[in-house]
């Protein structure tokens, strides 16, 4: 995590405290109201005006929410939201209680507008996290928006979701990660189809491209990202965390190597305690209670 020392030294974040306890709906619009039964909150002090970091508690603890909010300018990412990102993203790392991570907006039919036209700011990857990241994308995810969506690990959509990378339609191309990490997803020639039209694409098609894990009915693309992160949050936690450093360092490598890397990364999970706990679960026939141990 060398990049985010050195963001953390320079931007000069001081460690965030939890600050109070707080329900769904005092920080999500009304028209997700009616998952707010399903979600104690606990905030973290304001990391910046447009990001807010939820860590969700009692039975979803574990999950830690990353909420996108700067609805004047459609969530585009400027250096305040920027700095947000990089704050949260930091302060999930350092936390070894957080198992998995959900991006998520609160602005209405938009995930994210990409860059800020008017500051032009690169965004932050969420790939550099050592644990799962899942995009919520109701609405558009344009440029930066949706090369965030594409350093996530699961992208689940509504089928409103409009995902485009519209850059060469300004004269530039996309500059965090889209044109390395779309053709990695969907292949060359989709991502080429993508990127030289600059072409808007529907929930439906994204996900026959492959472009998104599953395309669910507009406005339930957060409870299904939910339900997705407590199945990740109920597995051991290293294990975990070695399958996906087993998948995103292996496929760069030719297989003999990205082998040994997955034996490498299964020895990790040999001698821990979560291990020992899920084969006395098992004969014991109860649901595992897994630390990270
Ligand atoms: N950067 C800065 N401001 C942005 C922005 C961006 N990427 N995207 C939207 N905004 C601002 C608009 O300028 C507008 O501000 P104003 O009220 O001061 O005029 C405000 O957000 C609302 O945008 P608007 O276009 O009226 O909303 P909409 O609901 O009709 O459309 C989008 C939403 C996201 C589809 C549309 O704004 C859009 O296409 N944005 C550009 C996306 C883009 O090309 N991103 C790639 C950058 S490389």
């Amino acid at each position: 995590m060398a990049a985010l020392t050195v963001l953390t030294k320079s931007l000069g974040y001081h460690c965030a405290k939890r600050s109070k306890i707080s329900t769904f709906s005092q920080n999500f619009p009304s028209h997700n109201s009616r998952f707010q039964t399903l979600r104690t909150l606990i905030l973290e002090p304001s990391l910046s005006e447009s990001v807010k970091l939820n860590r969700l508690s009692d039975y979803n603890s574990g999950i830690v929410e990353v909420n996108l909010d700067r609805p004047e300018a459609k969530n585009a990412i400027g250096k305040d939201m920027l700095s947000g990102l990089r704050h949260a993203f930091e302060a999930i790392d350092r936390d070894s209680s957080a198992r998995v991570v959900m991006i998520s907006s609160s602005v209405p039919k938009v995930f994210c507008a990409g860059a800020d036209l008017k500051e032009r700011k690169k965004m932050t990857a969420a790939e550099e996290l050592q644990i799962p990241t899942i995009a919520v994308i109701e609405g558009a995810a344009l440029g930066g928006g949706l090369e965030m969506a594409l350093s996530c690990d699961l992208r689940i959509c509504g089928e409103n979701a409009l995902l485009g990378l519209p850059e060469t339609g300004l004269a530039i191309i996309p500059g965090a990660g889209g044109t390395q990490r779309l053709p990695r997803l969907v292949g060359k020639s989709i991502a080429k189809d993508i990127i030289f039209t600059g072409r808007r694409i529907g929930g439906r098609d994204a996900m026959s491209m492959g472009l998104v894990n599953y395309c669910v009915p507009a406005g339930e693309a957060h409870p299904k990202a939910l339900e997705i992160a407590r199945e990740i949050n109920q597995k051991g936690p290293i294990a975990i965390r070695m399958a996906k450093r087993a998948i995103n360092e292996g496929i760069e490598r030719e297989m003999v190597s990205a082998l040994d890397l997955e034996e490498e990364c299964y020895e990790q999970t040999l001698n821990t305690k979560d291990r020992l706990e899920g084969l006395a679960a098992f004969a014991e026939r109860r649901k595992p209670i897994y630390t990270g141990e």
